[in-house]
């Protein structure tokens, strides 16, 4: 599988890491290590074979300046015309899952549910019997922040009409893919990309990213009912949803700071999550009063939080198998001395946000290797929401070198950290790394690089090329399962 530079690159990298390696971590013995990407990031093809535009095809081509580096997704990692080359990357590595998504608007180009588009279906069909061929578990995020231009045209995700579009569209997906894929994610990081509703408008920051959380979770919802009544008695899978949180630690230990920290965590993580997974449902207290409380300052008839109706919270409650969580790193949170009644969501949360300027840094500005905060996180989740079943959809380092020894002692310290909670009683089953190979960081286009495996990115064939840290994920994974 590898060449022979490789595989004495292999030979070494294994005798250097093995010693670190052995003993010091343990995980269960079906515990699944995998790796992931998403369709947008990594498929390009943006125009071929009646795919639609898509929201991102749309903001990247008339929005450019708003990428680090003017580019977009049209070609990215050309992984809709190199399924074969992504199996054999995959492959290498040895993982037991890969998480991908699919393109809403590969499948369903006009957004609706009444025309496939069997091309798109022939992709995903493709790859899915790929990776079951070789073992390999399908875990299938259905949507992973690209829509179609057409339905964001009448408001995306603020409009409700989306409940029922994306329930079609989870539908169709179960429908065609549903037989081999027993493994769903509806969405995937909520609380991101309802951020990003309408940049700079006092509708986005202080109305449009609660009505975004509301109309997800009834979408969710809706989903998980479908998936759970129509289709669940054949396909027998699982569904959850993935959320991303930092793990935001206290800057002191006075009351102030960590009601700040938890005030943080409450708006990030709990809006999206706590009527899913906690014990009574509903928005979290914290948010609710928080938000009721500038709502009615600042002179507005009721909160900006829309209210859940008693029967909403007992259809959203429950709905998911396991907690999909995206982590990357950490922060210290600080109760602000300012004060202020601006609309806002960052005013609603009210917090500082700071970082020990001793936490080794990436190549992302935003993000430092703090592996003890994916600990802190983990035991958050489980005392917070019960102790669900937990998949780590989600964790990476942006480092360009190919000797990537930054990623490789950040995989380190945090596959640690899931280690040790385990070991306390967290239920976590399964820990996807960020990313397979570098791709279209959305934002940051290809300027920061999280993959696995180098991508040349003037390379018309986008060859593919191990980093370091590949061979120590192999050689980790190997040795777990040995
Ligand atoms: C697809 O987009 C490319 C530019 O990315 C353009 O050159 C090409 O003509 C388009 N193809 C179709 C079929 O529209
Ligand atoms: C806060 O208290 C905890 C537990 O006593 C301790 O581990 C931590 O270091 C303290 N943090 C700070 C910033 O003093
Ligand atoms: C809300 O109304 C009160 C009373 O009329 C007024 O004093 C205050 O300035 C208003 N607040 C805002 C944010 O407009
Ligand atoms: C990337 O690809 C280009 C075009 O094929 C080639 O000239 C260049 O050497 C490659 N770069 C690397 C680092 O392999």
């Amino acid at each position: 599988m590898f060449n022979s530079y490789c595989l004495i690159f292999n030979c070494l990298i294994t005798f250097i890491t093995l010693q670190n390696v052995e003993g010091s971590v343990s995980f269960p013995k079906d515990f699944i290590f995998g790796v992931a990407t998403s369709a947008y990031q990594i498929e390009g093809a943006w125009n071929e074979s009646e795919k639609s535009e898509s929201n991102w095809d749309y903001k990247t081509h008339f929005y450019p300046e708003n990428v680090n580096d003017h580019s977009n997704g049209d070609i990215a990692c050309d992984s809709y015309h190199q399924i074969d080359e992504d199996l054999k990357i995959i492959r290498e590595l040895g993982v037991q899952s890969y998480r991908f998504s699919i393109a809403w608007t590969r499948i369903l180009p006009d957004g609706f549910s009444n025309r496939v588009n069997e091309d798109g279906i022939r992709y995903y069909n493709k790859l899915i019997d790929g990776l079951l061929r070789y073992n390999i578990t399908p875990s299938v995020t259905i949507y992973h922040w690209d829509h179609p231009q057409s339905l964001q045209e009448m408001g995306g995700w603020t409009n409700t009409l989306m409940i029922d579009l994306f329930a079609d569209y989870a539908r169709i997906a179960f429908e065609y893919f549903g037989d081999r894929v027993k493994h769903w994610i509806t969405f995937n990081e909520p609380d991101l990309f309802c951020s990003d509703i309408k940049r700079g408008t006092v509708f986005s920051d202080g109305f449009g990213r609660y009505l975004c959380a509301y109309i997800m979770l009834k979408a969710h919802a809706k989903t998980y009912h479908i998936y759970k009544n129509e289709y669940y008695i054949k396909q027998k899978g699982k569904i959850g949803i993935t959320y991303s949180s930092t793990w935001h630690e206290p800057k002191t230990n006075s009351t102030e700071d960590i009601a700040a920290a938890k005030r943080a965590l409450e708006f990030e993580l709990g809006l999206f999550a706590n009527a899913i997974f906690s014990k009574d449902g509903d928005f979290p207290k914290i948010v609710k009063e928080r938000v009721a409380f500038m709502s009615a300052r600042q002179n507005f008839s009721k909160s900006r939080l829309p209210e859940l109706t008693s029967e909403e919270i007992k259809t959203i409650h429950g709905t998911a198998d396991f907690f999909g969580i995206n982590h990357y790193t950490s922060d210290l949170v600080s109760d602000p001395s300012w004060e202020s009644f601006e609309v806002s969501y960052d005013v609603d949360v009210h917090v500082d946000r700071g970082v020990d300027p001793s936490w080794p840094g990436s190549e992302s500005g935003w993000l430092r290797d703090v592996p003890w905060g994916l600990h802190h996180l983990l035991v958050y989740i489980k005392d917070t929401y019960n102790n669900p079943i937990v998949y780590i959809t989600e964790n990476g380092f942006s480092q360009f070198e190919l000797q990537d020894d930054g990623r490789v002692n950040y995989f380190k310290g945090y596959l640690e950290s899931v280690a040790n909670a385990i070991a306390e009683g967290c239920n976590v089953l399964g820990y996807y790394a960020w990313s397979l190979m570098d791709n279209f960081e959305w934002n940051a286009g290809y300027t920061h690089h999280f993959g696995l495996y180098h991508v040349n990115f003037s390379d018309p064939n986008r060859a593919r090329t191990p980093r370091r840290s590949a061979f120590w994920y192999k050689d980790f994974i190997t040795d777990q399962k040995s």
